[in-house]
């Protein structure tokens, strides 16, 4: 083989491949591909400098990692909105042609995976991006080089953000969970959290073996000149990405009510998990004008499927001890398939509920699972009934430390600030995802460490060495290593993490945060008065800030010695100029996008809005103004074009 027969072998794979992996519809046998990819692997062997980048060698995954970084998306990655019925639907539509009557739309599914950004450069893969908080995620490359339907390399120049769901099969995850059976593993919940989990391994070569697939639904950063998302989307899948197994451009209510009824109905059929239809705006300009409330687009929506329901039997009630002490009892059941997800917990909220439904042990039930939500008990079939049921009785000591348990209204609780259960949760939710992040913390090694003496409180983790931990049955040098640089990590945390971790009652993550930028450091002087004043906090929120700080103040600043937050950056106000605090509208062609005008206005404390109101208090217009100049001249609201707005600054 010489240079050009390798270039051309390379190429020759790599369509061999895209009929297999993209287009499901294969074109050669596995021995003929075999045989050139290993005339290819010699030759590379042999000319190690002349290795191309998008070589079907390079997908292997031999590459171990020992952390990820965390990389920028070169745009947002949105959230979207859910709706659940016609009625959802109908208010949605009526929103959205309030900004123009004669928009269509585009459907696809919405895929239940996890998502993933990809930079190309030059027709280069050159960074994959976990969505992360949506503007900062983990860089992943090395693990989705190894995705098959992922193009190495594609036909575009120019610098574009290709924005997907990583799935896996539902026959890829039953079999999985048949072969972990069999060798006695645990068994995985659920494809989406296979899928999630296996972008984040450290061994990309276990990654590779997880048969991943790609599915785009959007771009980011980009320099296409279509005025169709469909058109822009039948460009992506042109370059080589997999296709939705279902889509559809309509009109209106009863359209879209249709495409979404035929989705439904055949979700099952379809190899990946679906939880619903995303609707979008197909026209772009559209999309620009209506543009985004904090967290989603306002031109799309996410209209989720309805929940699953199955019969099983309950075999057993266990209970559950909460960090607050809250006792919950929680149903197990005969694992039972949904939708891919094998059930074998039901949440019973409290014990009022079993005797509210009167559930007994050995009861055949229905049981509903929408989405994330654990699975819950709607109905108890009583004429199934033969007598054998056992009827449930309330506990009356806590499971763990057997202290008596106290009646709160529907909550029971157990007393015992030092039961094992409650320390133990508590160490788990001070380690957890909104709150330090501590990798490596889980379930397992945090009752290792608390049985063993070692951790007793959250402060001891950080007096936790190498030695220490060498001691403790299981603890191998590089887990131990690795436990002990994720507690290093943690300290440095943005300060709103601090607080969020200290799990004050009533205190989750958007209160933390709103604490943390009105307060900063001094949070724990405020007064009652001063903490109400801020948005979203109430008076019980507050008095709980308030207890807890009289009871926690020294253990509060310990841990604020030892993880060393990040000082919140208060937001400058702007100053003065004619568009503070004034309601702004921009329409028409303008010099530059009106994103970027929008964000400049923004850093002037102005509020850039989509549509003409009353509140209006300027209109800005470009070229081609069309009816948002009308109705904006209608109400006497004051029109201005671009250059006379920057001449006012
Ligand atoms: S569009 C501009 N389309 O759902 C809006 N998202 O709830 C960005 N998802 O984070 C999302 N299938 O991970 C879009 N066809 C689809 C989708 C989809 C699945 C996921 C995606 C996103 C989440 C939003």
């Amino acid at each position: 083989m010489n240079y050009n027969e390798y270039k051309e072998a390379v190429k020759q794979l790599n369509i061999y491949a895209y009929h297999y992996y993209v287009l499901d519809d294969a074109i050669t046998t596995d021995e003929v591909y075999d045989k050139l990819y290993h005339e290819v692997l010699s030759y590379e062997n042999e000319h190690p400098k002349e290795l191309l980048s998008d070589s079907p060698t390079q997908r292997v995954g031999d590459v171990i990692t020992d952390k990820f970084e965390k990389a920028s998306h070169l745009s947002r990655m949105w959230s979207l909105e859910d709706i659940f019925n016609a009625e959802d639907l109908e208010a949605w539509l009526k929103k959205t042609y309030k900004l123009d009557e004669n928009i269509s739309f585009y459907c696809e599914p919405k895929y239940d995976g996890a998502s993933l950004n990809l930079i190309y450069e030059n027709g280069e893969l050159i960074q994959a991006i976990t969505r992360g908080d949506g503007s900062v995620g983990e860089e992943i490359t090395v693990n989705v080089k190894t995705i098959r339907s992922i193009p190495l390399s594609i036909m575009h120049k120019e610098r574009i953000e290709i924005r997907g769901e990583v799935v896996i099969f539902k026959s890829v995850f039953e079999a999985m969970n048949r072969q972990r059976a069999k060798e006695d593993e645990d068994l995985f919940a659920n494809p989406r959290n296979v899928a999630a989990g296996s972008l984040r391994l450290l061994d990309s070569s276990i990654t590779a073996k997880r048969n991943l697939v790609f599915l785009p639904y959007g771009i980011g950063e980009n320099t296409l000149t279509h005025k169709l998302l469909s058109e822009r989307m039948e460009y992506i899948y042109s370059l080589g990405f997999k296709k939705p197994p279902q889509s559809a451009k309509c009109k209106g209510f009863e359209e879209i009510e249709r495409i979404y009824e035929t989705m439904n109905k055949e979700r099952d059929s379809y190899e990946m998990m679906l939880d619903g239809m995303v609707i979008k705006v197909d026209e772009i300009s559209s999309q620009i004008d209506m543009g985004y409330t904090v967290k989603n687009p306002r031109w799309s929506v996410a209209y989720k499927f309805p929940a699953i329901e199955k019969i099983t039997t309950i075999k057993e009630i266990k209970l559950q001890v909460g960090r607050s002490g809250a006792v919950t009892p929680v149903a197990v059941v005969e694992p039972t398939d949904i939708d891919g997800v094998v059930v074998e917990r039901a949440t019973l909220h409290n014990f009022d509920e079993i005797d509210r439904k009167d559930i007994r042990i050995g009861d055949k039930v229905i049981i509903l699972r929408s989405g994330d939500v654990i699975p819950k008990i709607i109905k108890v079939l009583v004429h199934e009934r033969d007598g054998s049921e056992v009827k449930y009785e309330r506990p009356t000591l806590c499971p763990v430390c057997h202290s008596e348990l106290l009646q709160e209204e529907v909550l029971t609780k157990c007393q015992n600030l030092s039961c094992d259960a409650r320390v133990v949760n508590s160490i788990m939710y001070f380690a957890s995802k909104p709150c330090l992040n501590i990798d490596g913390l889980g379930i397992k090694i945090v009752e290792v460490l608390f049985k063993s003496g070692l951790v007793r409180n959250v402060i001891d983790l950080f007096d936790l060495t190498l030695e220490k931990l060498l001691a403790l049955e299981g603890f191998k040098e590089k887990k131990s290593q690795n436990l002990l640089n994720a507690l290093h990590d943690a300290k440095g945390c943005e300060h709103w993490r601090f607080i969020n971790s200290l799990g004050i009652e009533h205190i989750g993550e958007v209160a933390s945060k709103t604490l943390s930028i009105q307060f900063g450091f001094s949070w724990t002087g405020a007064t009652k008065e001063q903490i109400i004043e801020c948005e979203g906090i109430g008076e019980e929120m507050a008095e709980s800030v308030l207890e807890f700080v009289r009871v926690n103040l020294s253990i509060i600043e310990r841990l604020h010695e030892i993880l060393q937050p990040k000082e919140p950056v208060q937001k400058e106000e702007a100053q003065e100029n004619p568009f503070k605090a004034k309601v702004v509208v921009l329409t028409g062609t303008m010099s530059e996008s009106r994103g970027v005008i929008k964000e400049m206005l923004e850093k002037l404390d102005a509020k850039v809005s989509g549509s003409v109101s009353k509140k209006t208090d300027f209109l800005i217009y470009g070229e081609d103004a069309g009816s948002k100049y009308d109705k904006a001249m209608g109400l006497g609201v004051k029109c201005l074009t671009e250059t006379q707005m920057r001449e006012m600054l």
